[in-house]
């Protein structure tokens, strides 16, 4: 009873000083060269095999069993040259699917090939800035949008943010421990009699108020400032419970055909008998070749599966990968004939 208000603030307390808030701060100074280099890297890896290594039209080797459209010559300065950095950035960056991100809520056409995968849920902005830096050299410009800027000031917002939360933090602790001495003096005073029915007052520092607000602009430059240097963060991916009635069943199958084209843009790596991308294996045997869980696993989490497949994270919810799961538990080819040998 006697340690009741106590006990309120010091919830607080560990709620927001009980999780680490030690920050740690990247050091950057490399040059733009090297980022530019390092952009190169990535687009060999994620962007080569859809657009070529120049960019030219037709060069990678998936171009051919792409659907239409297909993408511009990267190559081309004539086409390219109308691009801002940032309208090049939105390209690789943003997912359609958010309907939380104003990037997509400002597109007027609310349009995307699902063909072109966003690299969103996969790299930092950093690492497609560096990207945006390769392909504009491809069609002979250089990136004008300051990355090494842009850093430095997320960083430097989030190192200002950091003082004025501990200055904050401090106050509120001092100003706790002041309210704490108070009432233990108060309940001195009082005869056992008395504390009995004691009911010690919700006490409301201001000081808390202030640190809550210091404390949210804090993390929100943390975060502005990790999501731009730091590869989204993997999060696991909890085994999925995949038994389905056969009544639901037919309808989830059907959604999982229409997300596996028209929403994630499957078809554009991978190929179901032989219609389809050369990027990732064919799916047409999976119902026989894969457990649900593990295709599950793979539209949820590429990454956790390989560290550093091709296959992007596409950002899929449970629900959609479930979907998508169902329908490709129902794709069984027969295994291709093996040539018959010619009689001589
Ligand atoms: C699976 C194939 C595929 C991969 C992988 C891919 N793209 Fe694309 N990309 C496309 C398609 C298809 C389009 C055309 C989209 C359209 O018409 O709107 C496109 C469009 C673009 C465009 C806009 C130009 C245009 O044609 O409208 C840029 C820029 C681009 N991609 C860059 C990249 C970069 C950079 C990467 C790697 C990080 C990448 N793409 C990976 C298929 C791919
Ligand atoms: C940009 C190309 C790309 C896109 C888009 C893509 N994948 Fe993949 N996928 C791959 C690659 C590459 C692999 C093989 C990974 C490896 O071994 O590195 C793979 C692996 C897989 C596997 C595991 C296959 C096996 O044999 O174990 C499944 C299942 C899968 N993808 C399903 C999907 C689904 C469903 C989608 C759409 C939601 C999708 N993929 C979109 C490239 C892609």
């Amino acid at each position: 009873m006697k340690r009741m208000a106590k006990g309120m603030i010091t919830n607080t307390f560990l709620k927001f000083f009980g999780i680490g808030l030690i920050a740690s701060f990247v050091f950057y100074g490399c040059a733009g060269d090297e980022k530019t280099a390092k952009g190169k890297k990535l687009y060999h890896h994620y962007c080569s095999h859809c657009h070529g290594d120049s960019g030219q039209q037709g060069e990678g080797f998936n171009w051919d069993r792409m659907p239409d459209p297909r993408p511009k010559n990267l190559a081309s300065n004539a086409e390219m040259s109308t691009f801002s950095d940032k309208e090049i950035f939105d390209t690789v960056y943003r997912d359609m699917r958010d309907t939380e991100d104003p990037v997509v809520l400002d597109d007027d056409n609310y349009f995307a090939v699902s063909t072109m995968p966003t690299f969103k849920y996969t790299l930092s902005e950093e690492e497609i800035w560096g990207i945006v830096a390769h392909v504009r050299t491809l069609h002979g410009m250089s990136l004008t949008f300051d990355m090494v800027g842009r850093k430095k000031e997320l960083e430097e917002a989030y190192q200002a943010a950091k003082p004025e939360m501990e200055a904050a933090q401090a106050a509120y602790e001092a100003a706790t421990e002041k309210a704490e001495a108070a009432q233990e003096a108060y309940e001195e005073t009082l005869t056992d009699e008395q504390l009995e029915d004691y009911e010690p007052e919700d006490i409301t520092l201001p000081e808390e108020a202030a640190f809550l607000t210091a404390n949210g602009k804090f993390e929100k430059a943390k975060a502005a400032f990790e999501y731009f240097s730091k590869r989204p963060k993997k999060t696991r991916i909890e085994r999925p419970d995949l038994t389905i009635s056969e009544a639901d069943l037919a309808q989830q199958v059907d959604l999982g055909k229409k997300l596996y084209t028209d929403t994630y843009g499957c078809n554009g790596c991978h190929s179901i008998n032989d219609v389809g991308g050369l990027v990732g294996p064919t799916l047409d045997r999976a119902g026989f070749r894969l457990n649900p869980t593990w295709i599950y696993r793979w539209i949820r989490n590429p990454q956790a599966m390989k560290k550093h497949t091709r296959m992007p994270n596409l950002g899929a919810s449970d629900a959609d990968a479930r979907a998508l799961t169902y329908y490709l538990g129902t794709l069984r080819a027969p295994i291709p004939e093996a040539p018959v040998p010619e009689a001589e």
